[in-house]
């Protein structure tokens, strides 16, 4: 898998991102899908994804616990692009018993209830997004975190057993807003509210200036804890 997937990489290599969801919409259809948490990444994949192929299966992993903003702009999305994103929630039972036994604010309490919460909430509804999956796109960037500088465009992903494709992993800050602004892409109104990165209600804050565009996340923890075991590498 590791030859496939240079190879891949190096097919690919100057391909713009339109050009390599071209390539993998077409040769993956049905078997492919982005999964989208509203972010301005993804919007911006949404936006390239229906512009090739509007029956791609687009989702989002709703935890229950979003922003205002964030529903509104699944509903925005949707009309825009006359699509209907498909919705995970999580198991009602594992939540209560969850939150029963935690607290509903439990991912303040440890790393370890944080990763909980995150598991119950978004882990194990994206196993369920998967089924019958071969390629999975996400909006990771490079320059989101210390945890993504090697990430490549295309990856074997080990702990689903997937292609992963990140389109925009060599994107900048000013690539993505160029876009936006071009295109007359959808986005949250929180991100002109000093949001870069946008998870959950609870465990996201606006950064200050100078800070990391993902200190806003979990940001009491240490920035090497700050993945919610979606991107496990
Ligand atoms: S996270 O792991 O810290 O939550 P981040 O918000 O940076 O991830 O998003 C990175 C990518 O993970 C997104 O571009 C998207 O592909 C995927 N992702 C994150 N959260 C969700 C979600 N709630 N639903 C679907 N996909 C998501
Ligand atoms: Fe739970 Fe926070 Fe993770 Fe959302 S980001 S699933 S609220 S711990």
């Amino acid at each position: 898998m590791k030859d496939q997937i240079e190879a891949l990489n190096a097919k690919y290599n100057q391909a713009t991102a339109e050009e390599l969801l071209e390539g993998f919409l077409t040769e993956y259809k049905y078997k492919i899908a982005l999964s989208s948490s509203l972010g301005i990444e993804d919007q911006i994949l949404t936006n390239m994804v229906c512009a090739i192929d509007k029956t791609t299966k687009i989702f989002t992993l709703d935890t229950g616990r979003l922003f205002p903003e964030t529903y509104d702009l699944i509903h925005r999305t949707n009309s825009k692009y006359g699509i209907k994103m498909n919705i995970y929630f999580p198991d009602a039972t594992h939540v209560e018993e969850m939150v029963g036994k935690k607290g509903i604010n439990l991912f303040f309490e440890s790393v370890e209830s944080r990763k909980l919460c995150c598991n119950i909430r978004k882990i194990e509804p994206l196993k369920r997004a998967f089924k019958g999956l071969d390629v999975w796109i996400c909006g990771l960037r490079r320059e989101q975190s210390v945890t993504r500088h090697d990430m490549q465009r295309i990856e074997w992903d080990e702990a689903n057993g997937l292609i992963k494709l990140n389109p925009l992993i060599d994107w900048t800050e000013a690539e993505v807003i160029e876009y936006v602004k071009t295109h007359g892409v959808p986005y949250n109104p929180l991100h002109d509210k000093g949001f870069p990165s946008i998870g959950c209600q609870p465990c996201t804050r606006a950064i200050f200036p100078g800070e990391d565009i993902r200190a806003g996340r979990w940001w009491w923890e240490n920035p090497d804890t700050k993945e919610c075991g979606l991107h496990k590498r």
